[in-house]
């Protein structure tokens, strides 16, 4: 896709389609007015009318306008009330906007950043134009006809008295951002046997060549050699060898801190043994969004040439029950030396994690965040729209829920207390690898912190808001790349400490 930032009046638009947000005041004054003068007072008269409210994300499309020399098509979306005009509210929005229009292919876009009160310009031309990605990107990989096509050029319009420079980095950033994000969604929704350890090894592989990040990609031989065998254990079931992948971008300082992200991959989750019943199993080729997430984050953060030193890990494996799959009473020894008794092969995402969490402390880290579809019960818990934090160093946690809150992508906070470690106790091992019934997302998080050797460490399950059951106007179902602007907001704090 192509885009151009432009300060020019919006009458001057160039598109098969205008967008405009307006306020649910409906105040139309400013460059609006300019715009409502061409129209003829369209937009004053649809506003008496009772049929423009600038309600959050309504949209009011206008065809065959006249008055505009290069546009006959306006769509209008509502920007909502002042406390919705935030990061998360812009991107409904003009997600909304750009899905309405994205149906049809080779759309040529022309959209008006709107002033918004809360955030700066910078924040709102990045928003919107990794809005204009998102929203042309759908999960109808294989459909003949297809519902999403993305846009063939999108042009930005600011205000002459904007600063066109730091705009126009804003938006760069913003498609960066936006491109992230859409790696991530289509990594998910690729079926399971397109999307397998060695076949997502190789697409990182390429996209660390393209943005010029150093990749490694280690195999069963190497993994067994580190004594990675609570993670082999989980592969051994399956006929697919599985894979490490560590990323590195390194344009620090020689002292500067290490920040590590680590990935749940496993590319499809059967539950093993411990079968899933069809409904559970369905949607499991999500069980990879981690790992996508890492790998969306790390392209981002080269391109945008963050001056940081990050290592992304990705754990890649499938979770399949045959005649040579790990067993319930099985006992792993971890990488860590830490004994392991497997009383549920479902509970595989901790086992996989826990030999790359080990093995990244042992890298060097200053700043350790994993991401992992890990637990249905933080689905209950949370919801399918909310990612759970956990966490053993609460500074860094406030870092990583600050990111959350300016990036619009809602997390919460779970507890840690040592009690809940009573829960993962095994009679004949170290530990196992379920808690039992109850604060199933919690003992899972308590599970991983055995493997962290007491770094700062943040644990993000994304069950739920990683892959969405439907579409919505807003939002397209399937994976969702979810956290992708959120790490990519903490990684720029962590250039400036
Ligand atoms: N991948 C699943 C968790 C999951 C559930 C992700 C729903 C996305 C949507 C994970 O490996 C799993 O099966 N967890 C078990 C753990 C249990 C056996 C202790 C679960 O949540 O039921
Ligand atoms: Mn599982
Ligand atoms: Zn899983």
């Amino acid at each position: 896709m192509a885009w151009q930032l432009d300060a020019a009046p919006w009458t001057s638009a160039d598109a098969d389609w205008l967008i405009i947000g307006i306020p649910e005041s409906c105040d139309l004054s400013g460059p609006i007015a300019n715009l409502d003068t061409a129209l003829g007072g369209q937009l004053t008269r649809l506003k008496e009318a009772g049929d423009l409210t600038g309600k959050l994300s309504e949209l009011v499309p206008l065809r065959g306008v006249q008055g505009l020399d290069k546009v006959s098509r306006i769509l209008i979306v509502g920007l909502g009330k002042p406390e919705q005009q935030t990061e998360a509210g812009l991107h409904k929005a003009f997600v909304t906007a750009v899905r309405q229009i994205s149906s049809k292919e080779k759309q040529r876009v022309a959209v008006a950043i709107p002033q918004v009160a809360n955030l700066t310009p910078e924040t709102a031309v990045q928003v919107i134009a990794a809005a204009t990605q998102i929203g042309g990107q759908g999960q109808d990989l294989y459909r003949t006809e297809r519902q999403r096509y993305p846009l063939s050029n999108v042009q930005l319009l600011i205000q002459p008295s904007d600063n066109l420079n730091l705009l126009k980095d804003a938006a760069a950033a913003g498609i960066i951002i936006g491109e992230a994000v859409n790696l991530t969604r289509e990594l998910v929704n690729q079926p399971p046997s397109v999307i397998f350890p060695i076949s997502f090894a190789a697409r990182a592989e390429k996209v660390a060549q393209d943005c010029g990040l150093k990749c490694e990609i280690f195999d069963e031989n190497w993994l067994k050699k580190e004594r990675m065998n609570a993670f082999l254990a989980v592969s051994q079931g399956s006929v697919q060898p599985p894979r490490m992948v560590v990323l590195e971008y390194n344009n620090a300082p020689a002292d500067a801190p290490v920040l590590t992200l680590v990935g749940k991959g496993v590319t499809f989750d059967s539950g093993g043994l411990s079968l899933k019943p069809t409904d559970g199993m369905l949607t499991m080729k999500c069980d990879m969004a981690g790992a996508a997430t890492v790998l969306g984050t790390m392209q981002a953060i080269a391109r945008l040439k963050l001056p940081i030193h990050i290592r992304g890990m990705m754990g890649l494996t499938e979770n399949m029950p045959s005649g040579s799959a790990f067993k319930l009473g099985d006992v792993m020894h971890a990488r860590n030396g830490v004994t392991i008794e497997n009383q549920n092969t479902d509970a595989e995402g901790r086992l996989v994690l826990a030999d790359v969490l080990s093995y990244a402390v042992d890298c060097g880290t200053d700043g350790l965040i994993d991401l992992a579809t890990l637990t249905g019960a933080c689905v209950v818990a949370l919801g399918e729209e909310v990612v759970g934090a956990f966490s053993n160093h609460q500074g860094w946690c406030d870092q990583l829920l600050a990111a959350s809150k300016r990036s619009g992508e809602d997390t919460w906070q779970m507890p840690m207390w040592d009690h809940f470690n009573e829960l993962n106790k095994s009679e004949v091992a170290d530990i196992r690898n379920t808690g039992g019934r109850w604060g199933g997302a919690i003992t899972a998080a308590k599970f991983l912190e055995k493997f962290v050797g007491g770094r700062p460490w943040v644990h993000l399950d994304i069950a739920g808001p990683a892959f969405a059951s439907s579409n919505k106007p807003y939002r397209e179902g399937g994976g969702t790349g979810v956290m992708v602007k959120t790490l990519v907001e903490l990684a720029r704090g962590f250039a400036r400490p």
